[in-house]
């Protein structure tokens, strides 16, 4: 029920946008509008990814994990509409323009590096990968990890003085990264294992 509430919700938000473009509610650049939200909306997907695995950690509910992978997966396809609306809207459909364009614009390199991190994540996320990587499917998921940073930097390059959003998205992201350090990680495990055994003890010394 709760991932199909999420795959509702994640595909209502960019068509929600479209009716809004469609009824010429975004502003005098709409094109730039969707860019930029489309953009927020991939991080915003990717905070949501990270935060799966220290709340199941916390909760002990497998639901947590059972998002995980659409969440990553909405992460992706939020990315890849915010590619398709700058080659659409910046690059006016001209790949050919790429060059002349990154001059002013060096962040999308770092945008770029952060897409090619997501595109294995995304193509390995399924069952047969899993199981035919193995152990280096852990390994090579952690590139999630440098693809947080390298999106934060390209943020960062982009809203340079209006660093409200910016500094609230690297508080979260910088907090989800602690919580995998293995310390943290074994703390929170300790914790939750606490709390579960509790209620058990009430319930032996009534
Ligand atoms: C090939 C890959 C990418 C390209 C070409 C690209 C390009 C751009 C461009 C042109 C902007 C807007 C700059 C402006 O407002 O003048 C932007 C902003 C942004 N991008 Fe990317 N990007 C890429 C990948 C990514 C990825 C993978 C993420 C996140 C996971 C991301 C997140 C953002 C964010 C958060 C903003 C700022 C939006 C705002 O102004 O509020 N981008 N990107």
């Amino acid at each position: 029920m709760l991932r199909l509430a999420v795959f509702l919700a994640a595909l209502a938000v960019p068509l929600y946008w479209l009716y809004l473009a469609w009824i010429v509610a975004l502003g005098p650049d709409p094109g730039k509008w969707l860019l930029d939200h489309l953009g927020q909306g991939a991080l915003v997907f990717l905070l949501l990814t990270l935060s799966m695995t220290p709340l199941s950690r916390l909760t002990g509910w497998p639901i947590w994990m059972a998002l995980r992978r659409q969440l990553g997966l909405w992460t992706f396809a939020y990315a890849c509409l915010h590619v398709g609306a700058f080659v659409l809207f910046i690059l006016d459909g001209d790949l050919s323009r790429l060059l002349t364009e990154l001059p002013s614009r060096p962040y999308v390199l770092v945008g770029a590096l952060a897409f090619s991190g997501l595109l294995p994540l995304a193509l390995s996320s399924n069952r047969w990968s899993m199981r035919t990587l193995g152990k280096r499917w852990k390994r090579l998921h952690r590139l999630v990890y440098l693809v947080l940073v390298l999106a934060l930097l390209h943020m960062l390059w982009v809203v340079r003085s209006d660093l409200q959003q910016w500094a609230l998205y690297s508080g979260i992201g910088g907090c989800l990264l602690l919580m995998r350090t293995p310390l943290i990680d074994r703390w929170l495990v300790q914790l939750a294992a606490g709390r579960r055994a509790r209620p058990r003890k009430v319930a032996n010394n009534p």
